[in-house]
């Protein structure tokens, strides 16, 4: 049940090198490397012109286009076929005791309920879960910005515009052609956060894409039926600390970035990244460095993210407060950005992924 709800979801689809590096590390990669599609550049539109920015070229790093929701079926595979047990639709969820040496988390399911004793709790249970909810507010930082708009999204049975990834900042709007195949695609457009799903039939969403596109894109977009559309609100938070006694946060659940950058599913590979070292290094070395690091490792890192996509997010969509001079801003750091080997080079790097 709830794997069917989890896997229904539709997320962003660029992986960092070093998402992929991880998931080959763990033995998760085979169809990644076999469906996934290796893009070594972006395209930035603005003033009526579309700019490559090589990735490739200026990092040596490449991205791979390979749907979240594809990730974490490879993953609900690997757990079935290693025979280890997931709890799917568990019901009223609680973290406990993890403030002292033998944490537990309980749960219901299917009217029974079960106590599991743990060394270690892993919440990774994501914006809205009971993890971070559970920790007292007295000892939890809270850093946040909400954006004055939504992205609406749609996923189309056609072929992609172009071959790589097109970021528009337009005076109607942000607009982004992405892509899950070479014969599906993502599009999304900035929109107002009072906009229903239900205001924005296909015809208009194309329309409205078409207008923030420059004509020689136009002429390449193929249409067709929607099979997924949605509204998602933009917002960037982080909690801090990441860890509070054997309970450690990871992913959503500590953090949330706009999705412009497609940071969000990277940042939970980071966190997992340097949470399996420590733990592993708590295992076989006896020693609890690595756990005592994690927080502040991964928060670093987390923090680079969140500037990268609030950059990113403040550079390309249409504010309030952007008419006239916010706008020229814009437009003059995007033509900096096309200009200039060093600032090319600062977005790659952070597009890639910053090292772990
Ligand atoms: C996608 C989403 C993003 O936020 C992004 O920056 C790039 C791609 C996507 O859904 O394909």
């Amino acid at each position: 049940m709830r794997t069917k709800v989890v896997l229904a979801r539709i997320r962003a689809g660029v992986l960092e090198q070093g998402t992929v590096e991880l998931l080959n590390e763990v033995g998760v990669a085979a169809r990644l490397h076999r469906e996934g599609l290796i893009h070594g550049g972006i395209e930035l539109a603005f003033a009526g012109a579309r700019h490559r920015i090589d990735l490739k070229q200026s990092t040596g790093k490449v991205v791979t286009i390979y749907g979240q929701t594809e990730v974490t079926r490879d993953l609900m595979d690997a757990r079935d076929a290693a025979g280890l047990q997931t709890v799917y639709a568990a019901d009223h969820v609680s973290p406990g005791d993890y403030d002292t040496d033998h944490p537990r988390v309980s749960f219901v399911k299917d009217g029974t309920t079960h106590k599991i004793e743990c060394d270690f709790i892993a919440g990774c249970d994501g914006f809205h879960g009971i993890s971070r909810q559970s920790v007292p507010a007295a000892a939890l930082e809270t850093f946040e910005r909400i954006y004055p708009f939504g992205w609406l999204g749609v996923l189309s049975e056609t072929p992609p515009i172009s071959p790589e990834l097109i970021y528009t900042n337009h005076p109607r709007g942000f607009a982004l052609c992405s892509m899950r195949s070479m014969h599906r695609s993502r599009y999304y457009v900035q929109c107002s956060l009072e906009d229903q799903v239900d205001q924005w039939p296909d015809q208009k969403f194309w329309d409205e894409l078409k207008r923030r596109l420059d004509q020689e894109a136009v002429a390449h977009l193929v249409t067709g039926p929607s099979i997924e559309k949605g509204i998602a609100p933009l917002r960037s938070f982080v909690a801090e600390p990441m860890r509070f006694g054997r309970m450690f946060l990871a992913g959503d659940a500590a953090h949330i970035v706009p999705p412009t950058g497609a940071k969000g599913l990277n940042l939970a590979a980071s966190d997992v990244y340097y949470l399996s070292r420590g733990l592993r290094e708590y295992y076989d070395e006896k020693s609890s460095a690595g756990i005592d690091a994690y927080s502040a490792k991964a928060l670093a890192r987390v923090w680079k993210a969140v500037r990268f996509s609030w950059w990113m997010t403040s550079m390309l969509h249409r504010f309030p407060d952007t008419e006239g001079f916010g706008a020229r801003i814009q437009l003059a750091e995007l033509s900096y950005l096309v200009s200039s080997q060093a600032a090319s080079t600062s977005l790659s790097e952070n597009y890639v992924g910053l090292p772990y």
